[in-house]
């Protein structure tokens, strides 16, 4: 395996292992596969098949080198949420025994300057998570205020939206907002407290990079059609809106019957990585009850 793969660390993977429980020849669905970090734990651990699944063009390496080593028991589609159903049609599979999502930016996004992700490294304003579509430039430099502090508001949760969509507006006026480090300093200009526990930068960069919400309705939709009886659904969140989305989506999919259960990493993990101290990972079994699509709308959402 490349050192670029062994370097995330995957969140939480003990535990979503203990609920899963995978056993030989029943079949994963790794929605986000980035390094490899879940599939590789799955396939390693006992004779199943994974099917696996990333919007992101440089996971394809990686997903090589797994086909290389895993064979027939492997499967992987560039493609996204939103279109797990056309996946699955590609597959033989009809039915699955379990799908993980996690739904973090991977290292490899992070820890390459170049992609934008980073507030913490100088990079070009990108972050898109395909290297399709609108870069995170684009919504900064061209959207008025109202807008800007919207997205930053509802995609981010960040109180001080307002403020720093005027702050952005501001500093645009003399010149273009070109790189991550550039927009993170706009951003702490609006925070008086010196001594932040998160870099202030941390939900509005989150929320540029993640207009992604109907991306994961989707997915978990999809989810949901193709799970087995008594399959189940791994879903690991690192902020508020998503986790949000999650748990209604949950509490609806399992009619309030079951328990929607909640986990948070180790403090042991924590200390050994750092990037899992927000991370949660919510876990459903699907019941016998039958229930079709749930719009976004019920889960205190709005279409965009
Ligand atoms: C935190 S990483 C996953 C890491 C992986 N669990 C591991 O252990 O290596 C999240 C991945 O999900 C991918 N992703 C995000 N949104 C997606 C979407 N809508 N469809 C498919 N993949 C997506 C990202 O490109 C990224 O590679």
């Amino acid at each position: 395996m490349t050192s670029k793969e062994l370097a995330h660390k995957p969140v939480l993977i003990k535990e979503i292992i203990k609920l899963t429980g995978p056993k030989d020849n029943e079949t994963y669905f790794d929605a986000t596969f980035g390094n490899g970090g879940y599939s590789k734990e799955f396939l390693e651990l006992t004779n199943c098949n994974i099917i696996a699944i990333d919007r992101d063009p440089f996971a394809n390496q990686i997903a090589k080198e797994f086909k290389k080593k895993y064979g027939k028991r492997f499967d992987f589609f560039h493609s996204k949420f939103s279109k797990i159903n056309e996946v699955m049609e590609k597959t033989e599979e009809k039915e699955i025994d379990g799908f993980v999502f996690d739904i973090g930016v991977s290292s490899m996004q992070l820890d390459f300057p170049e992609r934008g992700f980073s507030f913490m490294k100088e990079g070009p304003l990108d972050m898109r998570m395909g290297q399709e579509g609108t870069t995170a430039y684009d919504v900064v430099n061209s959207k008025n205020h109202e807008e800007l502090a919207d997205i930053i508001y509802y995609y981010g949760d960040e109180r001080n939206s307002r403020r720093i969509a005027r702050e952005i507006e501001t500093y645009r006026k003399s010149k273009k907002i070109e790189t991550t480090l550039e927009l993170a300093e706009v951003i702490k200009k609006c925070f008086s407290n010196k001594y932040y526990k998160k870099h202030p930068a941390t939900k509005t960069f989150q929320a540029l990079r993640n207009n992604e919400l109907e991306e994961l309705h989707s997915g978990l939709n999809h989810a949901l059609k193709y799970l087995k009886k008594n399959g189940n659904l791994c879903i690991v969140t690192f902020h508020s809106l998503e986790d949000r989305l999650v748990k209604n989506f949950l509490k609806i999919a399992s009619q309030n019957n079951k328990i929607n259960k909640v986990l948070k990493p180790s403090k042991e993990e924590m200390e050994y990585n750092s990037r899992s101290r927000s991370a949660k990972l919510r876990f459903y079994e699907k019941n016998n009850l039958e229930f079709g699509y749930v719009p976004i709308e019920d889960l205190g959402f709005k279409q965009s």
